[in-house]
């Protein structure tokens, strides 16, 4: 007899934490775009990661639907592969680049470079050599060191577009390692001190300089529209200070990323039409206010696009109980997510592939790394027969983890699959002992 698959939304009462193609299928799988996630980890071994290609595609659809008028750059840094690119390209967004590793993958594929913005507090000699090279569209000044730096190796005769990262003072974001509006940290250049309009004030000087606007990001996993509001005005009072100052009417706006997404279920994830409308509206009365035209809009989310797309696959390698507590500890951990351990991430864990009747408790899942902070997610629940061999997804796993992977302990970064129309595909193959020795160049 076969049960017919369930919606895991209605199941779970959450719509964002897994992707919308998630249903509960029969013997306790989960299905994401029509394929088991215990199959898929049969198949490629674990840890694996999986990514729903529909999922990544409807919500770069859902960012340029809620701002149809603006640019929508994806931030490269929270996941990037080349079927990445080239998603992002085939859905009309733009790329957030910050290093010439990320320009060269694009690169491979042909994104049109002047849909790239290049980033950075520190820009190498190379990114900013790679950057010309292929011509991207905006680099984005983070120091008044790197004005006559960039200046002088552009080779002209068009002068490169340039924006002006600033800092508004404003604190918001999930930890305080992720907050970038603020003052007192290594981002932008401040607007209460004077060292925005310094900045500027240099760049038109410049001649192989075109300065076409402002960048501001306040920081990530950001709950609420409000801060994204009081971004935006204080940011197009300083580009009326920058007219009143210099005659120059700054023609383009970029309020950065940091879109919130749902870690666990019920947490607060506003859809982007809702940011879009709160930032649109603010940016249209703010202008009003200080007679300025409107500039054209740039948003660069970065995990709003892809972590509720990807799906983190471990098997459990021991279960210890012990002084009242469960470790349910994974073939992976902190090396393919360092997020628990640097930011007190929390995520939620299920176990896939077996059914049973066991009731559920809470249990600590840990890594298999040699630290006692390697916890992948404290305080789940989990089915009391867990054993080794059972197989746990974690959803809202797209994010900063693949991209953030480390080499500790020498246990090779994961595996990338892209799963789509009933299909399964490898993007990314599991890096092994073979590379790992041929990096290792001397004795
Ligand atoms: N634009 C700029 C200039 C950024 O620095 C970032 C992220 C973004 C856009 C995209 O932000 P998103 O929409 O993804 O929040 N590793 C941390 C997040 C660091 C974010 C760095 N910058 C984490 O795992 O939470």
């Amino acid at each position: 007899m076969t049960t017919q698959p369930r919606l895991l939304m209605s199941e779970l009462s959450t719509a964002m934490v897994w992707p919308a193609s998630a249903v509960v299928a029969p013997g306790g799988d989960i299905a994401v775009a029509g394929v088991g996630l215990a199959e898929l980890a049969e198949h490629y071994g674990t840890p694996t990661y999986v990514i729903d290609e529909d999922e990544v595609r409807a919500r770069a659809q859902a960012w340029r639907r809620a701002l149809p008028d603006a640019d929508v750059v994806y931030a490269a840094k929270a996941f990037l592969c080349r079927a990445m690119v080239d998603w992002v390209e085939q859905e009309g967004l733009g790329l957030d680049v910050c290093s010439a590793g990320e320009l060269e993958l694009a690169a491979t594929r042909g994104f049109p470079p002047e849909r790239i913005v290049l980033h950075g507090n520190a820009k190498s000699p190379q990114d900013l050599r790679t950057a010309l090279r292929l011509g991207v569209g905006r680099i984005v000044i983070d120091s008044d060191c790197e004005i006559a730096r960039l200046a002088a190796q552009v080779p002209g005769p068009d002068a490169q577009r340039v924006m002006v990262r600033v800092l508004p003072g404003i604190q918001a974001g999930a930890h305080h390692k992720i907050r970038t509006g603020a003052e007192g940290q290594k981002f932008g250049l401040s607007i209460a001190d004077g060292d925005a309009e310094e900045a500027i004030a240099r760049i038109l000087g410049q001649h192989r300089l075109e300065l076409v606007g402002l960048h501001c990001h306040l920081g990530s996993q950001i709950t609420e529209a409000e801060p994204y509001a009081e971004g935006v005005r204080r940011v197009v009072a300083f580009m009326a200070l920058i007219r009143d100052r210099y005659g120059v009417t700054l023609p383009e706006l970029d309020m950065g990323g940091g879109f919130a997404v749902a870690y666990l279920p019920g947490d607060p994830a506003p859809a982007p039409s809702e940011y879009g409308r709160l930032i649109t509206e603010t940016l249209a009365d703010a202008c009003a206010e200080h007679g300025l035209p409107v500039p054209r809009l740039t948003v660069e989310p970065g995990r709003s696009v892809v972590a509720p797309a990807g799906i983190a696959l471990y098997r459990v390698l021991s279960v210890k109980r012990t002084t009242g507590r469960v470790f349910v500890a994974v073939d992976g951990g902190m090396s393919d997510n360092p997020r628990p351990a640097l930011y007190g991430a929390r995520y939620t864990v299920r176990r896939v592939g077996r059914a049973s009747d066991a009731p559920m408790r809470s249990a600590t899942v840990v890594g298999r790394h040699c630290e006692a902070g390697d916890v992948l997610a404290d305080v789940v629940e989990l089915p009391d027969d867990i054993r080794p061999g059972d197989v746990l997804a974690v959803p809202a796993s797209g994010a900063y983890q693949v991209s953030m992977a480390s080499g500790y302990n020498m246990t090779g970064r994961p595996p990338v699959v892209a799963v789509s129309g009933g299909r399964s595909r490898l993007l990314v193959r599991r890096e092994n002992f073979e590379d790992l020795r041929h990096r290792d160049v001397g004795l």
